[in-house]
């Protein structure tokens, strides 16, 4: 249910210099979507609209890769996180009255709904003007740390960079994520000044001008600060990517999956997989990938945009992109399905065969070592070990057509355009380049010649050479 009367503004106009990356930190990928995607579909799902994105840096590229999931204000200079928030005011609409702000970050992808309603509940049933989600650490490190009040109440937000020694010993920080009364908090922004260590308006700075007026401020600790983790470095998107590789894989343990090595496992937080399939150690699942139910999923097997029905076994090492896979089907090992392919109910594909816009129908074969392109290939076809369709000609891409239940013999090249007819046979070793028409034979290798004795001479020969 989206919370009446809240806006969402995410902060977003900082580089992040850490990354060292020619891409604004907000843009690079974990379990397959961008950081920023995560906190846009967060805020989106509290509020019910497009959340206000900050930008700054790279806004071009943030606007085209958010597009209309998101509304904009643009940050020209980045003068701190109070200037930021700042800069969304007009976007929020004439009148802030009744009006509650939930300010994200951009680079904040692993806040959990349940914890926002949490602290929707309290800033709500307190009659906040602001709640912080807070956490406590063992290792502050650079956060701005939590100063209480003997009465335990929140009293101020001091950053790490203008810290007393005795308060860079405190051990709860802020996450900086935060829910305002609309009308306090644009008051207070517009009377910060920058008077401090990094001359900066300090977001933070409103907690304590708020306490001064009298208002209420409160925390929510996060149960897990992983919540609240930034992605600032390479190291911190690998903890964001093992950490939402671990929410997937949990979420489909529960669902009836099982994962023979849950670690070893990389699946985008997009893939969905059915009960009692069974997925070994060292796979790669992405995008718009499904796997249905009671499969069998072996090591080294990488998925993009696959859709797999139930009953299907990838062996070892099968990879495949923008391809469908019909039930009962088994593929590999080392099979290579390019985008096109599809295979429709119980088709088998083998070893070191590689197939792009091919369709094979209902129970086809191709079990070894063969390539497969432009292709449409009928019911019950079975194609021998080394059948190429040579589907290019330099220029153009050609097709070859297949009939229901054709045999082609092993090593065998089928020059497109061409067409094997229903139920033909193609002699192994043969060289197709014309239409083999239904129930037919086409051979075109050369007749074999044998000559009896005559390996026992060569062998005479040479041994008078020597
Ligand atoms: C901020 C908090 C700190 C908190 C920490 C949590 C302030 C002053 N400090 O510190 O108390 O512990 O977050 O991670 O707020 N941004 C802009 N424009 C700016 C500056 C920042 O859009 O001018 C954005 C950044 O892109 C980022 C977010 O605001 O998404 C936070 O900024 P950052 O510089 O990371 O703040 P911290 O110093 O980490
Ligand atoms: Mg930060």
């Amino acid at each position: 249910m989206a919370e009446q009367n809240v806006e969402a503004v995410i902060l977003a106009a900082g580089l992040g210099t850490r990354m060292k990356s020619d891409t604004i930190k907000i843009l690079h990928r974990a379990g397959g979507r961008a950081i920023v995607d995560y906190v846009i579909t967060l805020a989106e799902s509290i509020t019910g609209t497009a959340p206000i994105l900050v930008i700054g840096h790279q806004r071009d590229a943030v606007r085209a890769h958010c597009g209309e999931r998101a509304r904009y204000a643009v940050q020209d200079e980045q003068l701190g996180t109070g200037h930021a928030v700042l800069q969304a005011r007009s976007a929020l609409g004439d009148s802030l009255e009744g009006k509650t702000v939930l300010i994200l970050s951009g680079d904040v992808p692993l806040t959990r709904r349940e914890t926002l309603d949490r602290m929707i509940v309290e800033h709500h049933t307190h009659a906040r003007a602001a709640t912080l989600l807070s956490m406590v650490l063992d290792v502050p490190a650079l956060y701005g740390r939590i100063v209480r009040g003997s009465d335990g109440e929140l009293q101020r937000i001091v950053e790490a960079k203008d810290a007393s020694s005795e308060e860079l010993l405190l051990s709860e920080v802020n996450g900086g994520i935060y829910l305002f009364d609309a009308p306090a908090l644009f008051d207070t922004l517009s009377t910060l000044s920058t008077d401090n260590s990094q001359g900066e308006y300090y977001l933070t700075d409103v907690i304590a001008r708020l306490r001064e007026k009298g208002r209420s401020v409160g925390a929510v600790i996060a149960d897990d600060p992983v919540e609240t983790l930034g992605v600032n470095s390479r190291a911190e998107l690998a903890t964001v990517e093992s950490e939402l590789v671990r929410r997937r894989v949990d979420e489909l343990m529960a669902q009836g999956v099982t994962f023979r090595n849950p670690a070893a496992i990389s699946i985008d937080s997009s893939v969905s997989i059915g009960a009692d399939t069974v997925v070994y150690p060292f796979v790669t699942l992405e995008g718009e990938t499904s796997i249905g139910r009671n499969c069998i999923v072996e090591p080294g097997v990488h998925l993009r945009n696959v859709i797999v029905e139930d009953n299907v076994t990838l062996r070892t090492g099968t990879v495949a992109e923008d391809a469908r896979i019909a039930s009962h089907s088994a593929v590999g090992p080392y099979s290579h399905l390019r985008p096109g392919t599809v295979l429709q109910q119980s088709v088998k594909i083998g070893n070191f065969v590689e197939t792009k816009k091919a369709v094979f129908a209902r129970g086809a074969k191709a079990s070894h070592l063969s390539y497969i392109g432009d292709a449409e290939v009928g019911a019950e076809a079975n194609i021998g070990a080394g059948t190429i369709t040579c589907n290019y000609d330099g220029v153009n891409k050609h097709k070859t057509t297949i009939g229901e239940g054709a045999f082609i013999g092993s090593d065998t090249q089928l020059v497109a355009p061409v067409t094997i007819g229903k139920g033909a046979y193609v002699g192994a070793g043969s060289t197709v380049t014309k239409d083999v028409p239904p129930d037919s034979l086409a051979l075109s290798r050369t007749p074999q010649k044998t000559i009896v004795g005559w390996a026992t001479k060569r062998r005479e020969e040479m041994k008078k050479e020597k």
